[in-house]
Protein backbone atom coordinates (compact mmCIF):
# COMPACT_ATOMS: atom_id res chain seq x y z
CA UNK A 1 0.00 0.00 0.00
CA UNK A 2 2.99 2.54 1.38
CA UNK A 3 4.54 1.91 -2.03
CA UNK A 4 1.34 2.27 -4.38
CA UNK A 5 0.80 5.52 -2.22
CA UNK A 6 4.64 6.57 -2.83
CA UNK A 7 3.86 6.03 -6.70
CA UNK A 8 0.34 7.72 -7.10
CA UNK A 9 2.74 10.95 -5.38
CA UNK A 10 5.42 10.26 -7.64
CA UNK A 11 3.05 10.48 -10.23
CA UNK A 12 1.04 14.08 -8.89
CA UNK A 13 4.40 15.26 -8.41
CA UNK A 14 5.40 14.62 -12.16
CA UNK A 15 2.31 15.67 -13.87
CA UNK A 16 2.49 19.04 -11.87
CA UNK A 17 5.88 19.07 -12.73
CA UNK A 18 5.05 18.94 -16.61
CA UNK A 19 2.24 21.63 -16.29
CA UNK A 20 4.15 23.90 -14.63
CA UNK A 21 7.11 23.10 -17.26
CA UNK A 22 4.18 24.10 -19.74
CA UNK A 23 4.66 27.65 -19.64
CA UNK A 24 7.85 28.90 -19.62
CA UNK A 25 8.47 32.34 -18.08
CA UNK A 26 12.18 33.97 -19.17
CA UNK A 27 12.43 36.22 -16.12
CA UNK A 28 14.27 38.86 -17.82
CA UNK A 29 11.92 42.04 -17.09
CA UNK A 30 12.99 43.75 -13.58
CA UNK A 31 10.53 45.39 -11.84
CA UNK A 32 10.82 47.96 -8.93
CA UNK A 33 9.09 47.27 -5.48
CA UNK A 34 6.46 49.53 -6.60
CA UNK A 35 5.84 46.87 -9.57
CA UNK A 36 7.04 49.45 -12.30
CA UNK A 37 9.44 48.31 -15.19
CA UNK A 38 12.40 48.94 -15.14
CA UNK A 39 14.14 50.27 -18.48
CA UNK A 40 16.14 47.15 -20.35
CA UNK A 41 20.16 48.15 -19.91
CA UNK A 42 20.70 45.99 -23.00
CA UNK A 43 18.39 46.84 -25.42
CA UNK A 44 21.47 48.05 -28.12
CA UNK A 45 21.78 44.46 -28.06
CA UNK A 46 18.11 43.33 -28.66
CA UNK A 47 16.87 41.98 -32.29
CA UNK A 48 15.24 44.33 -34.65
CA UNK A 49 12.06 43.36 -35.96
CA UNK A 50 11.24 45.90 -37.65
CA UNK A 51 10.51 50.14 -38.60
CA UNK A 52 7.77 51.95 -39.83
CA UNK A 53 7.44 55.55 -40.93
CA UNK A 54 4.69 58.05 -40.25
CA UNK A 55 3.72 55.24 -37.34
CA UNK A 56 3.08 57.60 -34.47
CA UNK A 57 -0.54 57.76 -33.93
CA UNK A 58 -1.29 60.54 -35.41
CA UNK A 59 -4.75 61.85 -36.38
CA UNK A 60 -3.07 64.32 -39.47
CA UNK A 61 -3.18 62.85 -42.82
CA UNK A 62 0.61 61.56 -43.97
CA UNK A 63 2.76 64.02 -45.49
CA UNK A 64 5.53 62.54 -47.31
CA UNK A 65 7.57 66.14 -46.59
CA UNK A 66 7.05 66.01 -43.39
CA UNK A 67 6.51 62.35 -42.46
CA UNK A 68 6.51 61.85 -38.57
CA UNK A 69 8.32 59.88 -36.59
CA UNK A 70 10.24 57.03 -37.77
CA UNK A 71 9.45 54.03 -35.52
CA UNK A 72 11.97 50.58 -34.80
CA UNK A 73 10.40 47.58 -33.12
CA UNK A 74 12.77 45.73 -31.24
CA UNK A 75 12.79 42.19 -29.42
CA UNK A 76 14.10 40.69 -26.56
CA UNK A 77 16.92 38.34 -27.37
CA UNK A 78 15.52 35.54 -25.00
CA UNK A 79 12.49 36.15 -26.20
CA UNK A 80 13.31 35.78 -29.92
CA UNK A 81 15.07 32.55 -29.18
CA UNK A 82 11.83 30.97 -27.78
CA UNK A 83 9.41 31.88 -30.24
CA UNK A 84 12.03 30.50 -33.03
CA UNK A 85 12.39 27.27 -31.37
CA UNK A 86 8.64 26.78 -29.90
CA UNK A 87 6.62 29.16 -32.70
CA UNK A 88 4.78 31.14 -29.38
CA UNK A 89 6.08 33.79 -27.05
CA UNK A 90 7.36 32.72 -23.65
CA UNK A 91 5.52 34.33 -20.44
CA UNK A 92 7.80 37.86 -20.04
CA UNK A 93 8.31 38.22 -23.51
CA UNK A 94 9.56 42.24 -24.33
CA UNK A 95 9.10 43.92 -27.09
CA UNK A 96 10.50 47.99 -27.76
CA UNK A 97 9.05 50.31 -29.62
CA UNK A 98 11.75 53.39 -30.32
CA UNK A 99 10.25 56.59 -32.03
CA UNK A 100 12.97 58.60 -33.50
CA UNK A 101 12.40 61.92 -35.31
CA UNK A 102 12.79 61.42 -38.74
CA UNK A 103 15.36 63.84 -39.92
CA UNK A 104 15.83 64.50 -43.52
CA UNK A 105 19.27 63.88 -44.59
CA UNK A 106 21.16 67.25 -44.92
CA UNK A 107 23.02 66.83 -48.51
CA UNK A 108 20.26 67.50 -51.08
CA UNK A 109 21.53 64.48 -53.26
CA UNK A 110 21.58 62.16 -50.60
CA UNK A 111 17.81 61.35 -50.67
CA UNK A 112 15.07 60.27 -47.83
CA UNK A 113 14.68 60.31 -43.84
CA UNK A 114 17.03 58.93 -41.22
CA UNK A 115 16.58 58.55 -37.65
CA UNK A 116 17.00 61.77 -35.45
CA UNK A 117 16.67 61.90 -31.74
CA UNK A 118 14.99 59.42 -29.94
CA UNK A 119 11.53 60.86 -29.05
CA UNK A 120 9.52 58.43 -27.05
CA UNK A 121 9.91 54.32 -26.01
CA UNK A 122 7.21 52.07 -25.67
CA UNK A 123 7.23 48.30 -24.26
CA UNK A 124 4.86 45.75 -24.41
CA UNK A 125 5.17 43.15 -22.32
CA UNK A 126 3.30 39.31 -22.34
CA UNK A 127 2.99 37.63 -19.44
CA UNK A 128 -0.09 35.26 -18.52
CA UNK A 129 0.70 34.88 -15.57
CA UNK A 130 1.20 38.72 -14.99
CA UNK A 131 -1.34 40.43 -16.21
CA UNK A 132 -5.33 40.28 -16.32
CA UNK A 133 -4.76 41.30 -20.42
CA UNK A 134 -2.05 38.98 -21.09
CA UNK A 135 -0.11 41.81 -21.83
CA UNK A 136 0.98 44.85 -19.92
CA UNK A 137 2.24 48.50 -22.18
CA UNK A 138 4.77 50.45 -20.89
CA UNK A 139 5.65 54.64 -22.22
CA UNK A 140 9.02 55.27 -21.79
CA UNK A 141 10.42 59.35 -22.76
CA UNK A 142 13.55 58.92 -23.67
CA UNK A 143 15.34 58.91 -19.71
CA UNK A 144 15.37 55.46 -18.29
CA UNK A 145 12.95 56.03 -15.21
CA UNK A 146 10.96 53.15 -14.15
CA UNK A 147 7.72 53.28 -15.49
CA UNK A 148 4.38 51.84 -14.20
CA UNK A 149 1.80 49.52 -16.35
CA UNK A 150 -0.91 51.64 -18.00
CA UNK A 151 -4.34 50.40 -16.25
CA UNK A 152 -5.72 47.16 -17.73
CA UNK A 153 -8.07 47.58 -20.42
CA UNK A 154 -6.33 50.62 -22.35
CA UNK A 155 -6.38 51.83 -25.57
CA UNK A 156 -3.19 50.27 -26.80
CA UNK A 157 -4.76 46.83 -25.74
CA UNK A 158 -7.49 47.19 -27.45
CA UNK A 159 -6.17 47.89 -30.65
CA UNK A 160 -3.23 45.28 -30.55
CA UNK A 161 -5.97 43.04 -29.67
CA UNK A 162 -8.17 43.75 -32.51
CA UNK A 163 -5.91 44.14 -35.52
CA UNK A 164 -2.09 42.87 -34.23
CA UNK A 165 -1.77 39.92 -36.20
CA UNK A 166 -0.28 37.34 -33.98
CA UNK A 167 -0.70 37.43 -30.05
CA UNK A 168 -1.89 40.63 -30.17
CA UNK A 169 1.34 41.65 -31.80
CA UNK A 170 1.85 43.20 -35.55
CA UNK A 171 4.13 40.80 -37.14
CA UNK A 172 2.23 41.41 -40.14
CA UNK A 173 4.96 44.50 -40.54
CA UNK A 174 7.78 42.92 -39.19
CA UNK A 175 10.17 41.17 -41.76
CA UNK A 176 12.38 39.39 -39.40
CA UNK A 177 9.39 37.36 -37.97
CA UNK A 178 6.54 37.08 -39.55
CA UNK A 179 7.53 33.99 -41.56
CA UNK A 180 8.03 32.17 -38.31
CA UNK A 181 4.44 32.75 -37.09
CA UNK A 182 2.54 33.11 -40.03
CA UNK A 183 0.44 30.00 -41.45
CA UNK A 184 0.80 30.94 -44.75
CA UNK A 185 2.94 29.70 -47.25
CA UNK A 186 6.21 32.08 -48.14
C1 LIG B 1 -4.57 52.41 -33.19
C2 LIG B 1 -3.79 51.23 -32.95
C3 LIG B 1 -2.71 51.23 -31.88
C4 LIG B 1 -2.77 51.71 -30.60
C5 LIG B 1 -3.90 52.44 -29.90
C6 LIG B 1 -1.49 51.36 -29.99
N1 LIG B 1 -0.70 50.68 -30.86
FE1 LIG B 1 1.13 49.92 -30.46
N2 LIG B 1 1.30 49.34 -32.37
C7 LIG B 1 0.38 49.59 -33.38
C8 LIG B 1 0.94 49.18 -34.65
C9 LIG B 1 0.27 49.31 -36.01
C10 LIG B 1 2.21 48.65 -34.37
C11 LIG B 1 3.22 48.10 -35.37
C12 LIG B 1 4.40 49.03 -35.48
C13 LIG B 1 4.49 49.54 -36.84
O1 LIG B 1 3.62 50.38 -37.21
O2 LIG B 1 5.42 49.18 -37.54
C14 LIG B 1 2.39 48.74 -32.93
C15 LIG B 1 3.49 48.23 -32.26
C16 LIG B 1 3.72 48.40 -30.93
C17 LIG B 1 4.85 47.85 -30.21
C18 LIG B 1 5.85 46.88 -30.80
C19 LIG B 1 5.51 45.43 -30.44
C20 LIG B 1 4.14 44.93 -30.84
O3 LIG B 1 3.34 44.73 -29.92
O4 LIG B 1 3.86 44.69 -32.04
C21 LIG B 1 4.77 48.31 -28.96
C22 LIG B 1 5.75 48.06 -27.83
C23 LIG B 1 3.59 49.14 -28.87
N3 LIG B 1 2.95 49.16 -30.08
C24 LIG B 1 3.18 49.81 -27.73
C25 LIG B 1 1.99 50.51 -27.65
C26 LIG B 1 1.57 51.24 -26.47
C27 LIG B 1 2.35 51.39 -25.18
C28 LIG B 1 0.34 51.77 -26.75
C29 LIG B 1 -0.56 52.61 -25.87
C30 LIG B 1 -0.02 53.82 -25.35
C31 LIG B 1 0.01 51.37 -28.10
N4 LIG B 1 1.04 50.62 -28.61
C32 LIG B 1 -1.17 51.69 -28.70
C33 LIG B 1 -0.88 50.08 -33.23
C34 LIG B 1 -1.38 50.60 -32.06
Amino acid sequence: MRQIVAIFCTTVFLIAAVSGADRVSLGVARFTPADELIFPADTDRWIVLGANIGGDYSDAEFNPKNPGMIGVVQMEPNAYNYLLEQGEYADGTMLLLSFYQAQEKPQPELRGFVQGNLSAREIHVIDRARYRDKRGFYLFADGREPSAMLPAGNECVQCHNEHGDFDSTFTQFYPTIRHVVSQEPE
